[in-house]
């Protein structure tokens, strides 16, 4: 386990919520440990404040919303979006300290995006791309996990599929997963985790994909292709194409092909809220696919949510243990370490991960 003071950058945009979660009306959640209130403006926009009023304490999520301003539900002090007080009760001047935190907010890619750090580097251009998710030429649909872990173990876990075979046979996992050769790439700011598993027979999940498009589905080669970008975002590039189609040379038009998006964000040091879809660019219209692949995909992480909050049980149960590294790992390994180098660069005086090992 890395040993810094803090298991996430706070100068990150992170995903708070899907876009239908979030209406008008108040949503309370909690972010990288900090408490707050979320609700949409009358034109839509995002607004996300600290959740508990500057008089009292009362979490501003117990009160209610009055045109695109915010009422405490104790005394009925007024914040607007930006957080700063309009109105007290009784009194003509409002105190100009008055005021709650506000965060940037942003919503992209059918989620809405908090910036938790200095919001002077809070820039849009930095969202994680996550683009299918709403792209017409991809079709899918996605859920919110309330995962009851770190949210690096959900990273750690997608970074190596592996653990398919093991914990996901009866559905995309097979021995072929396991046994096949990967090869893993890295910037600074990506790590990319290539596996190529060629003449399989191709598990029940992509062998019903593959039929639903070609007919038929026999003997495959298939991809998944992960690329993490720091500090929680992993879309994985995956897919099936009939053996001798010439896939693995770039020509997928024979095959099927989706986008596993998934981003974790910190709620606390021990959960996460993990989002993600399965968007997939064929039959774009057929919406019972896309159910059968949400509810599809729902059941293989709920496989990987009892795995990942027994393995932080574990973590807790046992506080004088660490990790071991396998070949295996080496995705994982190389994200962690952008992971750290986030949250050296918070930390003035730390040295930097990346420079110890260069
Ligand atoms: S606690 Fe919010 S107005 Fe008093
Ligand atoms: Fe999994």
């Amino acid at each position: 386990m890395t040993t810094t003071r803090q298991n996430f950058p706070r100068n990150a945009w992170y995903a708070a919520a899907y876009d239908i979660e979030l209406n008008r009306a108040l949503l309370a959640r909690t972010i990288c440990n900090q408490k707050l209130v979320m609700y949409r403006r009358q034109d839509g926009t995002p607004v996300a404040l600290e959740d508990a009023c500057w008089h009292r304490m009362l979490p501003l999520s117990k009160g209610h919303l009055d045109g695109d301003q915010l009422v405490c539900g104790y005394h009925g002090l007024v914040y607007g979006p930006n957080g700063r007080c309009t109105s007290m009760p009784s009194q003509q001047t409002v105190n100009p300290s008055a005021c709650v935190r506000g965060y940037p907010a942003i919503e992209r890619h059918r989620l809405i995006w908090l910036w938790l750090g200095d919001p002077a580097l809070a820039d849009p251009a930095k969202v994680p791309d996550m683009h299918w998710n709403g792209d017409p030429e991809w079709a899918g649909d996605g859920r919110r996990i309330h995962a009851k872990c770190d949210y690096r173990l959900v990273v750690d876990n997608l970074m190596d599929l592996t653990h398919e075979t093991f914990v996901h046979g009866s559905s995309i996992g097979n021995r072929a997963v396991a046994e096949a050769p990967f090869k893993v790439t890295y910037t600074d700011d990506r790590v990319v985790v290539t596996r190529w598993m060629r003449d399989i027979e191709p598990p029940p999940f992509w062998a019903y994909q593959l039929s639903k498009k070609n007919g038929a589905a026999g003997r495959s080669d298939r991809w998944q292709i992960i690329t993490f970008e720091p500090p929680g975002t992993v879309t994985i590039d995956v897919g099936v194409a009939p053996v001798g189609s010439g896939a693995p040379e770039g020509d997928r038009a024979a095959g099927v092909n989706g986008y596993v998006l998934n981003t974790m964000t910190p709620e606390t040091d021990t959960t996460c809220h993990y989002f993600w879809a399965f968007c997939r660019n064929y039959n774009l219209h057929d919406q019972g696919l896309t159910q059968w692949l949400r509810e599809g995909v729902t059941r293989v992480f709920g496989e990987d949510e009892t795995i990942l909050a027994a393995q932080q049980q574990a973590i807790l149960d046992h506080p004088d243990k660490e990790f071991y590294n396998l070949n295996i790992d080496a995705g994982a390994m190389w994200a962690r370490r952008l992971i750290d180098a986030m949250i050296a660069a918070e930390s003035p005086g730390t040295p930097r991960p990346l420079e110890i090992a260069a």
